[in-house]
């Protein structure tokens, strides 16, 4: 079979459009007829959201943020039948070999249908960065940049009201983002659900600040870490100081995508292109330092990855 299926999965990540035109035009280079799913896994299900996707149908899209594919989340294909009806759907639109690009969800379903006889290959993309095996994952820069963004405007205003702000920045289970874009911005805490959190300890790095007549701090909070409203009452609790709470919620996952996310974007729809044109399945695009490698999806369950403990404790003294 001749044709290659890309779809977007999930949440969207900034950078996506870039691996969607690399892989329909390495494709398309490539001697493939490339059909785009749109709406995700949702979008395959209702059988009607194939696109037979040109070199000229993603001109204009590297630079834009979110996915021209559209995406959705779909637990409906975590039922087995579903599973069935998604390799049939593809199957009888002679679409042997699909390229799913998403976070580790996205990846679960694409198990599901190489098990039931289609060549698959993930690309990860997704802000959160949780994805085992690579170093990034697409949107990901982007995301912290935005974040980054946040606390340089969230620092000019707590600096010249003397305040202390509690931002929430997106992690449902880990603190990436919130530990490299903390780290970045000079963050006076970082909560993280790896790590959790002791208020003494939030308290005592606040007091040593004030003590030093710094009369504003920015504490990161990861969602996962907990509640950022309770923090903020626990926190005033013991400090005398003016608190506020900033969520900065689906913002930090829209925008221009970096040059790093594009280039990450490009770099990996085209080789997952080349994974399946060699006869590959199974595998997912990941960076390990300057490379991309090939790894096997299953990888990505193997546990969770590992949180840079060495980035949290240096931004722990610096952040003194
Ligand atoms: O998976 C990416 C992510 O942005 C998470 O960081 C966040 O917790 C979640 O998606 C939000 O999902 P939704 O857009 O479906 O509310």
């Amino acid at each position: 079979m001749y044709k290659i299926g890309v779809m977007t999965s999930g949440g969207d990540a900034p950078g996506m459009n870039a691996a969607i035109r690399s892989v329909v035009r390495k494709g398309i280079s490539d001697g493939y007829e490339i059909v785009g799913i749109q709406r995700g896994y949702a979008g395959l299900l209702s059988g009607n959201q194939f696109l037979n996707l040109k070199i000229g149908s993603v001109a204009d899209i590297i630079h834009r943020g979110g996915t021209v594919l559209l995406t959705a989340r779909a637990p409906e294909m975590l039922e087995g039948e579903n599973q069935d009806r998604a390799a049939e759907l593809l199957k009888g639109k002679g679409i042997g070999k699909l390229i799913i690009i998403g976070g580790e969800g996205s990846f679960r379903g694409a198990i599901t249908l190489q098990e039931r006889g289609i060549d698959v290959i993930g690309v990860p993309g997704t802000i959160d960065n949780d994805i085992p095996g690579t170093d990034k994952t697409i949107g990901f820069d982007t995301a912290v940049n935005t974040i980054l963004d946040a606390i340089n405007r969230l620092r000019d205003t707590a600096t010249s009201h003397e305040r202390i702000f509690l931002l929430e920045v997106m992690g449902r289970h880990n603190g990436f983002l919130a530990l490299a874009a903390g780290l970045a911005g000079g963050a006076e805490s970082i909560l993280i659900p790896e790590v959790g959190y002791d208020i003494e300890e939030v308290c005592k790095r606040l007091m040593h600040g004030i003590k030093r007549n710094k009369a504003h701090s920015i504490i990161l909070v990861a969602e996962g870490a907990g509640d950022v409203y309770k923090i903020k009452e626990e926190v005033s609790k013991q400090i005398n100081s003016e608190i506020r709470v900033t969520v900065l919620g689906h913002v930090q996952r829209g925008g221009t995508p970096s040059a790093v996310d594009r280039i990450l974007g490009s770099r990996m729809g085209a080789m997952a292109v080349d994974l399946l044109h060699k006869g590959n399945s199974g595998l997912f695009t990941a960076s390990r330092g300057e490379d991309i490698v090939a790894l096997p999806l299953e990888q990505c369950f193997k546990g969770v990855k590992s949180f840079p403990e060495k980035l949290y404790q240096l931004a722990l003294v610096l952040s003194k």
